[in-house]
């Protein structure tokens, strides 16, 4: 099989509050599938960028008394050292407000319109007479027409899941002014999604995507798929439509396109790569999506449809995730549950995040719940009592007794041998995001190896006759073992992976699995991983509560 060449990217985050642990565990997930497929010698390339355009960025923006421009741009920065914190690999990470972005969209928009696929539409939508602005779903709340609970939004209710118009709740109130909005009619622009409806229930049948995906973007067909308002009045944050007046580019519709227009930025300095090698329609390039499940609308019908009426390439799968809770809510800046990447990296480091996440996420759309004191747990028995102190254990006989020196030969090795084995469920664990098995297969072979050293004893030898050469055979295996691991563990504990590569003056490669480290000289041991403190859970917990 030639090399595989592969496009992941994540979700753009919005570009008006900070990275939060909920955004990160989609960034973990597909970085930690990213630099695998890196160990595994694939021409990988990985973006991102902010999602800079909408209502709430410009109100952000008004609140703050800044341009929107500097608000994203000031954002950028703070979502980049965010996620350089973490170790996030992106190859590029960009931004939707981009002239690359503006280009593309264009394009895209005036092909669509010349196939007759966008619509004029008179519509009457409700309007802030007092700040003078349309009102978009998420900025008007009444009373659910369903169920009749307060308090909920234009578009959907929190508490009976019903789905309606924001013209049919009861006593609609606008968030932004406290005031009665009014009905106003205005012109808007719709993309004909209904056209597209059976090449696209041939696309999600076609193995493209995970059967409970399937399933949540079946219950869309059975309403049936309707036109997609893709304009917005002024004012407004974003793209103008050229030849309207006062009328912008819905922000849903700029922001997949922004997939095409941060990798045609990457392109620009990386000379070897080119535009339409990846965009077009036989493209030798694997292109995956990785999203939360409450975006999956966007990417398996408006997204593809796009990039059919565009003559795109489409994706070769969506990746969808669930939700990070925390006592079970969601994660998010709008209610208020919050743990900011910065807020984490103040108590705690990036590899203990990556791993929690990695040991509790697997290929389906169940949400994760976070809870810290079971964090605190994992962390200091799996990494620090079964992986580091393999490592210590072994090291100390090597450096006290051989100079350092690893033995000539290995004993016992079925048990190495069953290690190497291991490999092959372990690329498939990867291949398909599995990492929770990851993490179990690489425990209980943990748990091998240090039965292993308590069997052996080496301690004994070590007081009886500490030069005896099966001393440093054993200590030897024991550290081969651990390697091994850590070449498992690479993708998902980067920190961790270069103290070890220091530590054994070896590069942990996939390709060195089966090549033990013999007749080598390592380095004297020094702690590779700090046990946490359980108290650290209390001080967070109590300086949130403030
Ligand atoms: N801007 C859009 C995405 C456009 S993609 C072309 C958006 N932004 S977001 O900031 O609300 O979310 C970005 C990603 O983070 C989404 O995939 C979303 O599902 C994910 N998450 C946001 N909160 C999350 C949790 N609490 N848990 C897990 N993922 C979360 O949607
Ligand atoms: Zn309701």
């Amino acid at each position: 099989m030639a090399n595989r060449k592969i496009l992941i990217t994540c979700a753009f985050p919005y570009a008006n509050g900070p990275i939060h642990i909920g955004h990160m565990l989609e960034h973990i997930q597909a970085d930690i599938w990213a630099r695998y497929h890196r160990m595994r010698g694939r021409e990988v390339w990985f973006i991102s960028a902010d999602d800079a355009h909408g209502t709430a960025i410009m109100l952000q923006s008004e609140k703050l008394e800044i341009s929107p421009e500097q608000l994203i741009g000031d954002v950028i920065k703070e979502h980049k050292l965010d996620f350089l914190n973490f170790n996030i690999s992106h190859d590029n990470y960009y931004s939707t407000h981009s002239t690359e972005n503006f280009y593309f969209l264009k394009k895209i928009f005036l092909k669509l319109q010349k196939k007759g696929l966008i619509q004029e539409k008179i519509i009457s939508q409700f309007y802030d007479n007092i700040k003078n602005i349309f009102l978009p779903d998420r900025f008007i709340k009444g009373t659910c027409p369903n169920c009749k609970s307060k308090n909920q939004y234009g578009d959907n209710c929190e508490v009976c899941s019903a789905t309606y118009e924001p013209v049919d709740l009861i006593d609609p109130i606008s968030v932004i002014s406290g005031q009665h909005p009014i009905l106003k009619k205005t012109k808007h622009l719709y993309f004909d999604l209904p056209f597209f409806s059976s090449i696209l229930k041939n696309w999600i049948h076609s193995g493209v995507l995970h059967n409970t995906v399937i399933n949540k973007t079946e219950e869309w067909f059975k309403i049936g798929l309707k036109q997609w308002g893709i304009s917005r009045d002024a004012p407004y944050f974003g793209f103008k439509i050229p030849n309207y007046l006062n009328k912008y580019f819905y922000v849903w519709l700029d922001a997949p396109i922004g997939y095409i227009s941060a990798f045609k930025n990457l392109c620009s300095f990386n000379k070897k790569l080119h535009f339409k090698d990846l965009w077009c329609t036989d493209s030798e390039y694997e292109l995956y999506h990785f999203i939360g499940k409450d975006i999956i609308y966007f990417h398996t019908l408006f997204w593809p449809a796009i990039l059919e009426a565009a003559n795109l390439r489409k994706p070769n799968s969506i990746f969808v995730h669930g939700y990070l809770t925390m006592n079970g809510l969601k994660l998010s800046k709008s209610r208020g549950v919050l743990l900011t990447a910065k807020d984490w990296i103040k108590y705690f480091d990036s590899d203990s995040l990556r791993y929690y996440f990695a040991s509790k996420l697997s290929n389906n759309i169940n949400d994760i719940e976070i809870n810290l004191k079971d964090f605190v747990h994992k962390i200091n028995s799996d990494i620090v009592n079964k992986l580091v102190n393999l490592a210590a254990r072994n090291a100390s006989f090597i450096n006290i007794y051989f100079d350092n020196f690893l033995s000539r030969t290995l004993n016992d090795i079925k048990l190495y041998q069953y290690f190497i084995d291991s490999s092959k469920d372990i690329e498939i664990f990867l291949e398909n995001r599995d990492f929770s098995s990851v993490i179990r297969k690489s425990m209980m072979l943990l748990d091998m190896a240090n039965h292993y050293i308590n069997e052996k004893k080496p301690w004994l030898i070590a007081k009886q006759d500490p030069k005896n050469s099966e001393l440093q055979i054993i200590s030897t295996l024991g550290i081969n073992l651990f390697r091994i691991i850590m070449i498992f563990l690479k993708p998902i504990l980067p920190d961790l992976a270069k103290k070890t590569e220091l530590f054994l003056i070896d590069e942990l490669r996939w390709n060195n699995i089966n090549k033990p480290l013999l007749s080598h000289k390592i380095k004297k041991f020094i702690p590779l991983y700090k046990r946490i403190n359980i108290n650290i859970v209390d001080h967070l917990t109590a300086n949130f509560k403030e």
